[in-house]
């Protein structure tokens, strides 16, 4: 069955190392195409999102090679400039491909990403851009045909933060006529890496870390061999769950350095964090402190990925919060499954009201990601039997999260 069943209400005692980041591979996976040779990527997570991509790149003619955690990219044979369909709909972040193809091949045809359950995830942003850099556009009702003779530089004014279009932006920009200005920039650690990334391979980009990116076009970029951070989001998740469960795991690799946001709001709300040359040490809440109110937003401010494990957090906190999503406009998918499991949880508009209750074991099922994951989380902290169902969405992002929480001490198994 593609679920997982989880004997809940015991203490996590355990480590585990933390896998690297998806949600840098990915664009670090994109970036290949704009080098000619052979890239070598470490740390790269055994997900399926991962593995869609490396298809998607083996579909444009490219060689991919993978020894565990090793991706092996040679793009020398590029060829295709037509996404196929069906791996561009398994996996929206194929629309990050767009900007790098366009720098390498000067032509793209590609049907339109889908949205998800969490928001529409248009990409008006992610074409607006690219036409300022002279790409010609022409949309159906499908699709769209991108075409360009040489991407030019530009200051790009965007009406807001986004992970995505920044993304797009620097990977059509590294290899651009003159200087790109993007503000303003997310500036994710996922992103840091990506041009730490690019720069290694000769890219000229001013302002990492920052949200104003200045890149000034290179004619061409050098093979290199790149270690992946580890996953932020990951190691979020299983902190989670050691604060509702109580108990003390250690979290190898864990990137504390990306974490502030969420470790200052684990703290607030009762965990104890020690900081290890090589992880994190956590010892579970004591369930008197708690955080009432938690707004997500833009890096480094409370990241929207951990939203779902915080609310679990709070609802499991005995006492009432609330959570303000600003980022995307339906991440509350997982309140009826949590409701289904005694929460107390209302929404109104993109505020969820966290009331004080006494949760149990249920069957529930994961709809996304994110959500997926923290449905877990509240499996191993409440007394009695779940089974989370559509695990599929787990595997996503979490590299084998049996595995990994079996490592914490959590009674977890495929169901
Ligand atoms: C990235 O998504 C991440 N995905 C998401 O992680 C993450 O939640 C998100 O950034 C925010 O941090 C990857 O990196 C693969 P955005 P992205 O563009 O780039 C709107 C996970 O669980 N928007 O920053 O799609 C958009 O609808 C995933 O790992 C437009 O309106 O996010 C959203 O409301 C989930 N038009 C807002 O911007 C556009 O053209 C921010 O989205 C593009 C985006």
């Amino acid at each position: 069955m593609d679920a997982v069943r989880i004997y809940g209400g015991k203490c996590l005692e355990g480590q585990t190392t933390i896998q690297g980041s998806k949600n840098a591979s990915l664009p670090i996976l994109a970036a290949t195409l704009l080098i000619n040779g052979i890239c070598e990527i470490e740390n790269c997570p055994e997900i399926s999102d991962v593995y869609h991509m490396l298809r998607l790149l083996k579909s444009l003619g490219c060689e991919v090679e993978r020894k565990g955690t090793l991706v092996r990219v040679n793009t020398e044979k590029l060829s295709e400039c037509d996404m196929p369909s069906d791996s561009v709909g398994v996996m929206r972040s194929s629309i990050m491909l767009l900007g790098a193809l366009l720098a390498r091949t000067g032509r793209v045809c590609m049907e339109y990403p889908g949205g998800c359950v969490i928001g529409s995830r248009p990409i008006n942003l992610h074409l607006q851009s690219l036409r300022k850099m002279g790409v010609v556009i022409e949309e159906n009702e499908t699709g769209f045909c991108a075409e360009t003779s040489r991407l030019r530089g530009t200051v790009l004014k965007l009406p807001f933060v986004s992970v995505g279009v920044t993304e797009n932006a620097i990977l059509a920009a590294v290899l651009a006529e003159g200087e790109t200005v993007i503000k303003p920039a997310a500036r994710e650690p996922e992103i840091q890496a990506l041009c730490e990334f690019l720069q290694r391979a000769g890219a000229k980009i001013d302002g990492i870390g920052s949200n104003c990116l200045v890149i000034h076009g290179v004619n061409r970029l050098h093979a290199v061999r790149y270690r992946v951070p580890a996953d932020r989001i990951v190691a979020g998740t299983y902190l989670s769950a050691c604060m509702c469960t109580g108990g003390r795991i250690f979290l190898r690799d864990a990137p504390a350095h990306h974490m502030e946001s969420v470790l200052n709001c684990a703290v607030e709300m009762g965990a104890a964090i020690e900081y290890e040359t090589d992880g994190i040490l956590i010892n579970g809440r004591d369930h008197e402190a708690t955080c009432h109110m938690l707004a997500t937003g833009c890096y480094p401010a409370f990241p929207t990925d951990m939203q779902s494990p915080f609310m679990v957090v709070m609802a499991l906190s005995g006492q009432r919060g609330c959570i303000e999503e600003t980022v995307f406009e339906n991440r509350f998918r997982i309140v009826p499954e949590l409701c289904k499991m005694g929460a107390d949880i209302t929404v109104h508009g993109n505020t969820a009201y966290i009331g004080s209750s006494k949760l149990h074991g249920a069957i529930v099922q994961a709809e996304e990601l994110r959500g997926g994951a923290a449905l877990v989380v509240a499996a191993l902290a409440v007394e009695g039997t779940s089974i989370v169902t559509n695990r599929h969405y787990i595997d996503r992002g979490y590299e084998d999260i049996v595995l990994s929480l079996r490592q914490l001490g959590a009674s977890i198994e495929l169901a």
